[in-house]
């Protein structure tokens, strides 16, 4: 039994470590993956909260609470080693990640869209969880903060 575990461990990482060669390994490689799992989380929980929103998940006021009010964690994290200069997707060292250079050219212009975001998911947090009527009524903004930051500085998808 330990014997066949320890196998599996082995056959797993054996995979995680072709994976690693196939990506770029540019030298800005963590923060790029550290910036797109704080995506992650974004998406997670808008997508919880489209879903009630949208009713295709049932609304759940304690879960529409809780992932308004991680969005809205996730939304205040600090970011100032998450991008640093020449992460961009200009380069092919960086491998996959769609932050335009723009982001940097233009700096600090981005920090608007990001206020955006933060103002538009503290409402959330607030409305989430008093009934599907005030969560349909505040996650518009925070949707249109994502996409509004993503038409000036996220890549179309190729
Ligand atoms: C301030 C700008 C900004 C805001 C606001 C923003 N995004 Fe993004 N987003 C980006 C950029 C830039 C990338 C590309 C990052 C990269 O690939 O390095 C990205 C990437 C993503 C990705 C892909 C992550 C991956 O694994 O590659 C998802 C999903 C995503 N965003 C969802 C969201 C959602 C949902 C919101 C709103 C709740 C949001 N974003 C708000 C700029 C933003």
């Amino acid at each position: 039994m330990r014997k066949q575990l320890l196998a599996t461990c082995a056959g797993a990482l054996l995979v995680a470590g072709s994976h690693a060669a196939m990506a770029a390994d540019g030298p800005h490689k963590k923060a790029i993956e550290a910036r797109q799992a704080m995506f992650q989380l974004y998406s997670y929980h808008m997508g919880l909260l489209g879903g009630m929103a949208k009713g295709k998940i049932p609304y759940d006021a304690a879960i529409a609470s809780e992932a308004a009010a991680n969005l809205d964690a996730a939304a205040n994290l600090g970011q100032s080693t998450l991008w640093p200069a020449g992460s961009d997707n200009s380069n092919a060292e960086n491998g996959k990640t769609r932050a335009l250079k723009e982001i940097w050219d233009t700096y600090p212009a981005i920090a608007e869209k990001s206020e955006q975001l933060k103002e538009a998911t503290a409402v959330l947090a607030q409305n989430a969880g008093n009934g599907l009527d005030a969560l349909k009524s505040s996650i518009g903004d925070a949707g249109a903060a994502c996409k509004a930051c993503h038409d000036d500085y996220r890549a179309k998808k190729k």
